[in-house]
């Protein structure tokens, strides 16, 4: 009897320590979790199905809370309110998310990645960007218009198109304008386009330090390009890379453009701190698979680097994904399916 008693209270003790030592490991993993935001692309919008399930996937993979961040209405502001005055909405945004405060993960989509640098560079008292990570950016600029197709949006797009794309009108009506960078006419573009230009330190005399110690100061910069994009051009904007001034002969790699060397906003800096990763991957734009959010981006969304306090309110949510994920795997669920499409 008593022997019996005895052992009933050894395997008790037993069960109770292998909890204790579930519940410390899993602790350890929590003290991690940095939230993180999504920007999505043109025409697109927060409540739209690919971008919920995009920012859900991510979160519940990562175990790190992730939110959508709206700017105006989604779609039709994401068209025509020009990048600045997105910029400081989104600005405004994180600034009064709490959840925030202590630092934060971006995700960009195509457009939304140079909002994204937008806050990284331009955002005063906002906080902290950790990592940062790209998928399908027009950061060099784009050679074209994304393409739009036959809805009324489309239709005013073309009238603007029409006109001149540096002129003040357009560039205070047609968002894309703001990362239109025509080989040809880069006298134009430095004198009339009104976002990139900023953002890239690109205009000698306007060069703001400020940008580029805000964005040298990233822990990772991931940059992802599709192989098969057709919506950028050149697809390698995405990695940094255009068109040499005053032709669309070739494309320059990142390493040879005067932005990476003369490191005018610490892009140089970074990679040679060995902080940017240069990842390809195949499909069209924003066509990426499971397989490829889970290698490339939720890595990124841990935030390993840095340890956090514990978020107490996100206990339930890391538990239930910790269990998901390992289910998920197990049973081989995950499979190649693309989620983003094309934006519009
Ligand atoms: C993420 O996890 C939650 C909670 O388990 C689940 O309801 C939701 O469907 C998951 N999202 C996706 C896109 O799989
Ligand atoms: C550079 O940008 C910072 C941050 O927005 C701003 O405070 C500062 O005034 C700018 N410097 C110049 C010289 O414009
Ligand atoms: C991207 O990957 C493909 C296939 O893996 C390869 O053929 C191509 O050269 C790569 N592109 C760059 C710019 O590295």
């Amino acid at each position: 009897m008593g022997y019996h008693h005895l052992s009933s209270i050894m395997s008790t003790t037993h069960v109770n320590m292998i909890f204790l030592f579930v519940f410390i490991s899993y602790l350890i993993s929590v003290t991690h979790c940095v939230p993180f935001i999504v920007l999505h692309g043109i025409g697109d919008k927060c409540r739209n199905r690919g971008v919920t399930q995009f920012t859900e996937l991510l979160s519940n993979w990562s175990g790190s809370p992730g939110y959508c961040i709206e700017i105006g209405d989604g779609s039709w502001d994401s068209w025509t309110m020009p990048l600045l005055e997105q910029t400081a909405v989104a600005c405004e945004k994180v600034k009064n998310m709490n959840e925030l405060r202590d630092g934060y993960n971006i995700v960009g989509l195509s457009q939304g990645n140079v909002i994204g640098r937008g806050l990284i560079e331009f955002c005063d008292g906002g906080p902290p960007v950790k990592n940062f990570v790209s998928v399908g950016g027009p950061h060099a600029g784009t050679a074209s218009i994304p393409f739009c197709g036959s809805g009324i949006v489309c239709v005013l797009v073309d009238i603007l198109i029409k006109s001149e794309i540096y002129s003040s009108y357009v560039q205070e009506h047609l968002a894309p304008s703001g990362y239109l960078k025509i080989p040809t006419d880069i006298a134009n573009y430095l004198s009339g386009c009104k976002f990139l230009p900023k953002l890239n330190n690109e205009i000698k005399a306007a060069q703001n330090s400020t940008y580029k110690e805000r964005f040298a100061s990233l822990e990772n910069l991931v940059l992802i390009m599709f192989e098969h994009d057709t919506i950028l051009i050149p697809k390698e904007t995405a990695w940094f890379g255009y068109y040499p001034d005053g032709s669309f002969d070739h494309v320059l790699p990142a390493q040879e453009t005067q932005l990476y060397i003369e490191d005018w906003i610490g892009l140089r800096t970074l990679d040679e701190a060995g902080k940017v990763k240069f990842i390809n991957v195949s499909g069209n734009h924003l066509d990426i698979s499971r397989n490829d959010m889970k290698k490339y981006i939720v890595p990124y969304l841990g935030d390993q680097a840095s340890a956090q306090p514990m978020r107490v309110e996100s206990l339930d949510h890391k538990w239930v994904s910790l269990v998901k994920n390992f289910l998920m795997e197990l049973v081989g669920v995950v499979k190649k399916q693309p989620l983003l499409r094309i934006m519009h």
